[in-house]
């Protein structure tokens, strides 16, 4: 797959750097050409400008902060799958600053295939993911390219429903987050499948 990625910051490189390892092809877009150059460099890939990056790739990564995500999202051609990885964080409190960043890019930009992922962990979790590590997905197209992204990490794609639920994506990463960084462990708050619907599960008969 070709890969591009609007931004050069820590969640561009440590997703780039894996999907490089899985053999994609993956242009970094900046707009600093020398912080593109330096982070392509170190994770193996070509580097360009925003627009440069927002053309090349079949799927495009918008790993910049949410509050420019529409603008920039705006580079992208119609038809390309766009990974919304942002998180419109409001670090006072861990509130959303904005809800629905995935769904007022897809306004903007209609005929572009937004997708909400990685945007539940950390980008030190990226860069090392553990395995079989589950990615939740929204979107209303381009899941399966994206899936196939989740699995390049060793991760487990969660499809997670269509475009509209990707603002409870959102809000679960500002959840997590500030459970996170007042110490808690997340992981304790969900039951096993079995746990939350006793002897009948969901889907089955
Ligand atoms: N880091 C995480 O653990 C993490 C986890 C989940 C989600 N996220 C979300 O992912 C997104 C990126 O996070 P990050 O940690 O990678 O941030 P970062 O390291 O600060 O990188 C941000 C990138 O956005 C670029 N940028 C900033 N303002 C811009 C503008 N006006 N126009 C074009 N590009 C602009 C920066 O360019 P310059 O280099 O030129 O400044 C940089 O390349 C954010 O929305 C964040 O909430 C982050």
């Amino acid at each position: 797959m070709r890969i591009g990625t609007l931004g050069n910051g820590l969640m561009a490189e440590a997703l780039a750097s894996q999907w490089v390892k899985a053999g994609h092809d993956v242009m970094v877009g900046g707009r600093s050409a020398d912080k593109a150059v330096e982070v392509a460099k170190r994770v193996g890939a070509t580097a360009g400008t925003l627009e440069e990056a927002a053309a090349y790739g079949d799927v495009v990564l918008l790993a910049v902060p949410a509050e420019v995500a529409v603008e920039v999202a705006g580079l992208v051609p119609a038809g390309t799958t766009l990974i919304d990885c942002t998180n419109a964080l409001d670090h006072r409190d861990f509130t959303l600053a904005h809800p629905a960043t995935a769904e007022a890019i897809s306004q903007a930009v209609p005929e572009v295939r937004v997708v909400k992922a990685f945007n539940l962990a950390a980008d030190a979790v990226w860069r090392n993911p553990p395995a079989g590590l589950g990615v939740p997905i929204c979107g209303d197209s381009g899941v399966n390219q994206v899936a196939e992204l989740v699995r390049d990490l060793g991760c487990m794609p969660v499809l997670a429903g269509g475009l509209r639920r990707a603002k409870l994506l959102e809000a679960t990463a500002a959840l997590a987050i500030g459970i996170w960084v007042s110490g808690g462990d997340v992981r304790e708050m969900f039951p096993p499948l079995a746990a939350a619907f006793g002897d009948v599960l969901p889907g089955q008969p």
